[in-house]
């Protein structure tokens, strides 16, 4: 008897080492355990033994059908905490890895410098008023210089802001002097579309106003933005500009990394890329914004980060950067 319980225990084990799916157990569970398995009629059997083999196998048999129904149940709930799906990570699912575009990540180099230079990042409206744009700049309704900002005159009476200078004013009104901020962000004007031209592009707008701040001031973080961003010393140079809102103005121009300096369609065959306009804030706008031009100066900028991404990774054409085009922007891989 004994080694006939050992033997249906033991092919129970077998069974059930076997097994892996839920329904296997279960059939297995009925046929060896259930109502018609063996060990149930051995037990069933039980009742016409003599007093003698009742006391000899009872207790044994039991014992044996307990063993069993607990094996079984045990492999169910085995079975059960296993249900954690595994997954195969080096299954190539033909998925790929993305990258910044090369606008936000010019973006991140330049505001990461001028932070550690002190400088807080806001940002402003992209639909705004006449008055921000153009007006508290200087550049009042019959001023030629809005005809060279043309722009996206909306219906109700504002306009898609054609430059980042209007957080000039945005942030003189809200923090006063002394002030030092950067504002990147989108901006549109009414263009001809063409290599270095496009409706929406954008740009990244410093200010500082202190006492004392002066056009070496402006150089020295002009300069050490150019060199975080292109990793080494290039090519710049500083000509004398006119912009409504500084004077004197400048702007600065880096030599067109696309041909070298030699002359191509992105740089219009002048070798040089204009980047930066930049100079001491005009007094006027330092009054728009509600500060005394007698006792504090400040420098402006506002680098064309859409042209800054351009140079950087010598994208010959801007129409590329807002195409959305992955075939074209997984070409320059950036990590
Ligand atoms: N807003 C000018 C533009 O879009 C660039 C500029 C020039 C910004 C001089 C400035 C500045 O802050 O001082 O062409």
């Amino acid at each position: 008897m004994e080694e006939k319980l050992l033997k249906i225990k033991n092919d129970l084990i077998d069974a059930l080492n076997k097994a892996s799916r839920e329904a296997d157990i279960l059939n297995i569970k009925s046929e060896y355990v259930g109502k018609k398995s063996e060990i149930q009629s051995i037990l069933a059997s039980l009742k016409d033994m003599s007093v003698d083999d009742k006391r000899k196998y009872g207790s044994v048999i039991n014992n044996t059908k307990k063993e069993m129904e607990e094996l079984v149940n045990k492999k169910l709930e085995e079975l059960e905490n296993n249900i954690n799906i595994s997954f195969d990570d080096t299954i190539n699912y033909g998925v790929k890895n993305g990258s910044l575009h090369p606008v936000t990540i010019v973006a991140k180099e330049v505001t990461d410098i001028l932070k550690k230079m002190g400088f807080t990042i806001v940002s402003g409206p992209e639909m705004e008023t006449e008055y921000y744009n153009f007006e508290a700049l200087n550049i009042p309704k019959d001023h030629p210089a809005r005809d060279m900002q043309d722009t996206y005159y909306l219906d109700n009476g504002m306009l898609l802001r054609t430059q980042t200078s209007d957080n000039q004013i945005h942030a003189m009104e809200k923090y006063g002097a002394p002030i030092r901020i950067c504002a990147p962000g989108r901006t549109f004007r009414n263009e001809d579309l063409d290599a270095n031209h496009e409706n929406t592009f954008f740009q990244i707008e410093g200010m500082v106003i202190d006492i004392g701040v002066s056009i070496e001031n402006l150089m020295y973080v002009m300069q050490s933005v150019l060199r975080e961003v292109f990793k080494s010393d290039i090519n710049v140079r500083l000509r004398p500009g006119f912009f409504p809102f500084t004077e004197p103005s400048y702007e600065m121009d880096i030599s067109c990394v696309i041909c070298g300096g030699k002359g191509c369609p992105t740089c219009k065959n002048a070798g040089w890329i204009e980047l930066i306009g930049c100079g001491m804030v005009h007094p006027n706008v330092l009054k728009a914004g509600g500060i005394d031009p007698d006792v504090y100066t400040g420098f402006a900028f506002g680098i064309g980060l859409t042209r800054l991404a351009m140079m950087k990774y010598k994208i010959n054409d801007i129409r590329v950067l807002n195409s959305g085009d992955i075939r074209y922007l997984e070409k320059f891989d950036i990590k």
